[in-house]
């Protein structure tokens, strides 16, 4: 049985469920490349939701990267994400965010990243969500590589 939705998370309702898009890569040091993406937002009863992703190739269907994290809800508009990725990076991120029953935008800055020590070097990461309806869009920027912060990501995604 499903349990119910934590109060805290409540304000963050809109973004729950099963999304399916795909999205554009670029930066500076790599080639540009194109994905397709499925995030599921899930919550266990408890003040926050649990966040995963997959992309794959749009060309060949090839595995890329991938994600899981928490998103918790610390506010009347404030909140905090925490989120690994296979390839040795950690982040963690304050923002703040607003809704209503048909919209939500979602500002993420990271405060924390750190990498394992064979991973490639990120310094900074800032990720914008947004949901209108059934539509879920995001960009994403990094300081990365030695860098300066700039887009990496933009991806569209349906709800399913
Ligand atoms: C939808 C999510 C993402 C996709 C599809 C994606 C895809 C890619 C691809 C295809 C590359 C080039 C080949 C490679 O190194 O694997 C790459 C490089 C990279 N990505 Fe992403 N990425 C995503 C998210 C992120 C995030 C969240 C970060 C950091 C917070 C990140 C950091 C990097 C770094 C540091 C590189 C290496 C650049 C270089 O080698 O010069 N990526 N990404």
């Amino acid at each position: 049985m499903q349990p119910l939705l934590h109060e805290a998370c409540e304000s963050l309702s809109i973004i729950l469920g099963e999304w399916r898009g795909s999205g554009r890569g670029h930066y500076p040091t790599i080639d540009d490349f194109e994905y397709t993406e499925e995030v599921i937002f899930g919550h266990s009863g408890k003040p926050f939701l649990a966040y995963g992703q997959k992309t794959k190739n749009a060309v060949n269907g090839d595995p890329l990267h991938s994600e899981q994290g928490f998103l918790r809800a610390t506010g009347e508009t404030a909140l905090e994400l925490v989120v690994a990725q296979p390839s040795g990076i950690v982040e963690i991120h304050q923002g703040s965010f607003a809704s209503n029953e048909s919209a939500c935008v979602i500002n993420l800055e990271s405060i924390y990243v750190e990498t394992s020590p064979t991973a490639k070097s990120v310094e900074r990461v800032h990720r914008l969500l947004r949901i209108e309806g059934d539509t879920l869009t995001y960009d994403l920027s990094m300081a990365a590589m030695g860098q300066p912060l700039q887009h990496h990501l933009a991806a569209t995604l349906e709800r399913q």
